[in-house]
């Protein structure tokens, strides 16, 4: 068992509100204490006992000195997080998740009306009109996240021009428009480039990092959405470029690589035969749900992913790890 107790306040950096007399009565009980800290600066480090109240001071004991805080990496406390595409389903659950973990959130779409509604739900969340076709919204976005909180520590890409429309019209490379291939790029690669690179001097300055949300689609080949695909690709190579040329800088980039995941839109949109055949090829037992996608986002833009950087982690319930065929090998042994 372990209690914790909440000491600095966001923004303000002063110690206060430890129950020096709980911590003694816990201790004369015998139980574990972890002190956390709201900041999350540090996950551990050493604790003074001048930080504490007269009735602490009194007891002078050695553990005192050698006390470690240990804190929950995965959280968000005191720190901004940008949600490109927040309205949607994978957004708008990453944008729930940051926020349930003490982060407050710019929810940033084309659909204003759809991150207006979300926005209110979340208690500090900000609702942005973003168009990533335009330079002027997406340099705006990243203007108007800061001005509004002061500091930006997580960038997360998840936008993507998508819709039943647009896959459809996106097949094969010989049957390809280049009207829309330049619009898939425009908005993919173009549009995460340019709100990568107004973000990097605000997230040098918080060590943040950076989320782009690729797909399983970036990693093979497919019959069809070759333009999306391609795209998604090339924002993997963006990634491990901002991660070599800002790592040293305390800033990390990572790419999110989901499989087929079952958004409201999806769920309507997805011919059912087809989600058959991906649910074959998948290794779980269902296909993955928004907040599945958004528990691997929220990872890796946590201190809890500190260590990682210029990778792509494939959330796709295992559909990428096998040999191909595995659905047939499936159905002639059983
Ligand atoms: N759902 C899946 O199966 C799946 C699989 C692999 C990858 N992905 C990726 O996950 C991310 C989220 O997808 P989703 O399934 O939640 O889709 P979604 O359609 O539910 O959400 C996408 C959001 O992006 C917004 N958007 C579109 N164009 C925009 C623009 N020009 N400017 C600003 N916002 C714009 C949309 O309004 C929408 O709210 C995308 O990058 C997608 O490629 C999804």
């Amino acid at each position: 068992m372990f209690i914790h107790l909440l000491g600095k306040r966001c923004n303000r950096g002063v110690e206060g509100g430890i129950d020096a007399g709980k911590i003694e009565r816990t201790r004369n009980a015998g139980v574990p204490l972890m002190l956390q800290s709201r900041a999350q600066k540090s996950a551990v480090f050493r604790f003074s006992p001048a930080g504490l109240s007269q009735a602490a001071r009194r007891d002078q004991a050695p553990w005192w000195e050698t006390f470690q805080m240990a804190g929950d990496a995965t959280r968000f406390d005191c720190k901004v997080a940008i949600i490109t595409g927040g309205a949607g389903g994978i957004g708008a659950a990453t944008a729930r998740l940051i926020t349930a973990r003490g982060g407050r959130v710019a929810i940033a779409d084309i659909a204003f009306d759809r991150a207006q509604v979300l926005a209110s739900e979340l208690p500090g969340a900000l609702a942005i009109a973003l168009d990533l076709e335009s330079e002027t919204s997406t340099e705006a976005m990243i203007a108007k996240t800061v001005q509004h909180f002061g500091r930006l520590d997580v960038l997360h890409n998840n936008a993507a021009l998508l819709g039943p429309d647009i896959a459809q019209a996106d097949g094969d490379i010989e049957h390809m428009d280049t009207a829309l291939w330049d619009r898939t790029f425009a908005v993919n690669v173009r549009g995460t480039m340019i709100a990568c690179r107004a973000a990097l001097p605000h997230l040098r300055a918080t060590r943040g990092n950076i989320v782009n949300t690729v797909s399983n689609l970036a990693l093979q080949g497919h019959v069809i959405q070759a333009a999306y695909s391609s795209s998604k690709a090339a924002i993997i190579q963006l990634t491990r470029a901002i991660a070599a040329s800002h790592g040293k800088a305390g800033v990390r980039c990572n790419a999110l690589a989901p499989g087929m995941t079952m958004t409201p839109a999806l769920r309507e949109a997805f011919p059912p035969a087809l989600r058959q055949v991906v649910e074959d090829e998948t290794l779980r037992d269902q296909l993955g749900d928004p907040e599945d996608i958004a528990e691997a986002a929220a990872f890796l833009a946590s201190d809890a992913a500190r260590n990682i950087t210029g990778q792509v982690l494939v959330c796709d319930g295992g559909g990428a790890s096998h040999v191909p065929g595995l659905s047939g090998f499936r159905t002639f042994f059983s």
